[in-house]
């Protein structure tokens, strides 16, 4: 019997439904993989039936000083890691055959870009969206996986697929640290030792930022200002402030908050930029 559907909303749901009996899990990446990237494979194996990792260094989301040329490539190793995990399919295509001859459309989610990383790398998220738009055109995921140390960007591609109605979950998952709670990031790779040491004083001080706001003693600026003076020392600061979690906007103490912060930051660790979060439940 022939059903009929009047909204999208279940359309949409039905065709969801339809996916998942075959599910195509989609892991994104650029290579040079660490265990953030296989935390994902993982997570996919064990909610897809077949997982299709993507190596790409998109040269569409990096800004004429940035680190595009030198961003570490290792396909055989990626390749290795990749097996080892379960990975059914890597897909590493070259630029000119993914990119084009004349890529003449940009995506560019509104209203969530004027803070954090938006700031500071104009065009990044509009690079971003276009290249997962193009990956997900391509694959035709059921399931995409992302990490959330790339908290932004999760919460970017999440409003662009529910704008545009596209038929595809998109799945935050847990940061991965090492042992020092150093949130894993392809970039650790051009960190010196005396860098490393600086750089692991970043979760610390996002922890201690969550505990402070916790007591609810001290206000969002003087608790980040703190963490400037007592813990960020010998980096420079790019960006660091308490947000909400699901517009982005910056935390404002006389407007009651909505379920959730996230207190994030970008910081300069000699020339190497890192970034860093933790979720705040209010
Ligand atoms: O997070 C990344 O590695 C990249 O931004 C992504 C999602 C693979 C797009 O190039």
């Amino acid at each position: 019997m022939m059903r009929t559907v009047k909204t999208v909303k279940e359309m949409a749901k039905i065709r969801g439904d339809l996916c998942k009996m075959n599910i195509i899990g989609l892991v994104p990446t650029m290579g040079a993989l660490h265990e953030g990237h296989l935390s994902l494979i993982r997570k996919a194996k064990k909610d897809c039936n077949i997982v299709i990792a993507s190596i790409f260094v998109n040269p569409l989301q990096f800004g004429p000083k940035e680190d595009f040329k030198k961003y570490p490539r290792d396909l055989e190793k990626d390749s290795e890691f990749l097996k080892l995990a379960g990975c059914d399919i890597l897909f590493s295509p070259q630029s000119g055959d993914i990119l084009g001859k004349d890529l003449g459309t940009s995506v560019h989610v509104e209203g969530l870009q004027s803070v954090m990383c938006g700031a500071s790398r104009p065009g990044h998220f509009d690079g971003v969206c276009t290249i997962v738009l193009k990956l997900f055109n391509i694959v035709r995921p059921g399931n995409a996986y992302f990490g959330l140390k790339d908290y932004q960007q999760f919460v970017i591609i999440k409003k662009m697929t529910d704008d545009l109605d596209m038929p595809v979950n998109i799945i935050g998952c847990p940061i991965i640290r090492d042992r020092n709670g150093l949130a894993l990031s392809s970039r650790n790779a051009y960190l010196s030792k005396d860098d490393y040491t600086k750089a692991v004083r970043i979760n610390k001080a996002l922890r201690e930022g969550s505990r402070l706001a916790g007591l609810k003693k001290l206000k969002a600026g003087e608790i980040t200002a703190l963490l400037k003076k007592e813990y960020l020392k010998g980096m420079k600061t790019d960006y660091l402030g308490f947000y909400d979690a699901d517009m982005l906007s910056l935390f404002d103490e006389k407007k009651k908050p909505s379920g959730k912060l996230v207190l994030a930051g970008a910081f300069f660790v000699g020339n190497t930029r890192l970034i860093d979060n933790i979720i705040i439940r209010i």
